[in-house]
């Protein structure tokens, strides 16, 4: 009996326990032999034999399960410490944030003209005809519409094609001068390696009284502004037509992949195009009811700013949202 005691004790694992168990209390097991010998017995013995033995099996029994429950605790609490998580431990394998190259890009690009005294302004991007052609000397019919495949909405409203709406805007509720860029989306009808339907502008425009400002001042600050966005780069102003601007030019740059040498990028021309710009229409004046002033504008696509500083062969593939890509600008 004492023997017994001991070995149930004496388990280590449930595993072990449990070949305790079928090695006392089992079917050909201790207990069940020492019943068998109750048939032997004499009648009159027999029944303090078997009480004895009850006995004798209850405590084994209470033992049994006292040592059950012990080790259940103990295996549970092995594991419980094998598979602890500590939330709280640090790690040095976590993931840094990036801004998104067009971001980055029109973050530079704001940078540099609020450092020349810009304002920033805004305007929505659910536009009037109005505002984003009428008051920019884009009558009805005009054929220079054409140039822009506009979203439309039903009565007169429209996602705005570029940011010059803004400048109407920013006229129609202040004096001159007026020193602004306006960031933001804009929407066209396009989808290419170079277009999206949705993609970025800045606008920028000066407006003072009188006719101090000039195509000069306008070709001396973006050509600054070229350096600062692509260092040592040659600029060339180029005539142009916009309906808003007269004269126009659009702005190109030597081209930054082959050095102005002509490659496939620059279409073996030399030179990028980055830019429109001009001197601000009499018509957009008169639109807006000004009198007697001059200004300078310019619109300049974030996208391709972005594609260029970045080489980025495929302007979709900034809309994607492919984490494969965004990591290449951390
Ligand atoms: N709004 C023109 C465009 O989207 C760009 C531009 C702005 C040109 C201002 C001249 C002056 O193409």
């Amino acid at each position: 009996m004492e023997q017994l005691k001991e070995k149930i004790n004496s388990a280590l694992s449930l595993e072990e326990l449990e070949s305790i168990r079928i090695e006392i209390f089992g079917k050909k097991g201790i207990l069940a032999s020492e019943f068998a010998k109750l048939k032997d017995i004499p009648g009159p013995q027999k029944r303090e034999f078997a009480q004895g033995l009850n006995e004798k099996k209850a405590s084994l029994q209470e033992l049994f399960d006292i040592k059950l429950e012990q080790l259940k605790e103990q295996e549970l609490n092995k594991r419980l410490k094998a598979e602890a998580l500590d939330v709280t431990m640090y790690s040095n394998i976590s993931e840094k944030g990036a801004l998104h190259p067009v971001q980055e890009t029109m973050d530079k690009i704001i940078e540099y003209f609020v450092a020349m005294n810009f304002a920033v302004e805004s305007g929505p991007m659910v536009e009037d005809d109005f505002h984003n052609f009428e008051a920019l000397n884009l009558p009805k019919h005009h054929p220079a519409r054409d140039m822009q495949d506009t979203f439309y909405f039903k009565d007169n409203t429209l996602l705005r094609t570029h940011t010059s709406p803004v400048q109407i805007r920013t006229m129609m509720r202040k004096k001159p001068p007026i020193r602004i860029i306006a960031p933001g989306s804009v929407f066209r009808r396009d989808y290419d390696l170079t277009h999206t339907p949705m993609f970025h502008q800045v606008e920028g425009l000066v407006v003072e009284e009188g006719d101090k400002v000039s195509f000069a001042n306008l070709k001396s600050i973006l050509t600054d502004f070229l350096h600062y966005m692509f260092g040592d780069v040659e600029v060339r102003f180029r005539p142009s037509f916009f309906p808003f601007t007269e004269p126009s030019a659009e702005v190109d740059i030597s081209c930054i992949f082959c050095e102005g040498k002509g490659c496939r990028v620059c279409s073996h021309t030399g030179w990028l195009e980055v830019l429109g710009s001009g001197v601000v229409d009499p018509n957009v004046f008169k639109a807006v009811g000004y009198e007697n002033v001059s200004g300078y504008a310019f619109g300049l696509g974030v996208e391709r700013f972005a594609m260029l500083l970045h080489r980025i062969p495929d302007l979709r593939s900034l809309f994607e949202g492919d984490i494969r890509l965004l990591e290449q600008f951390r």
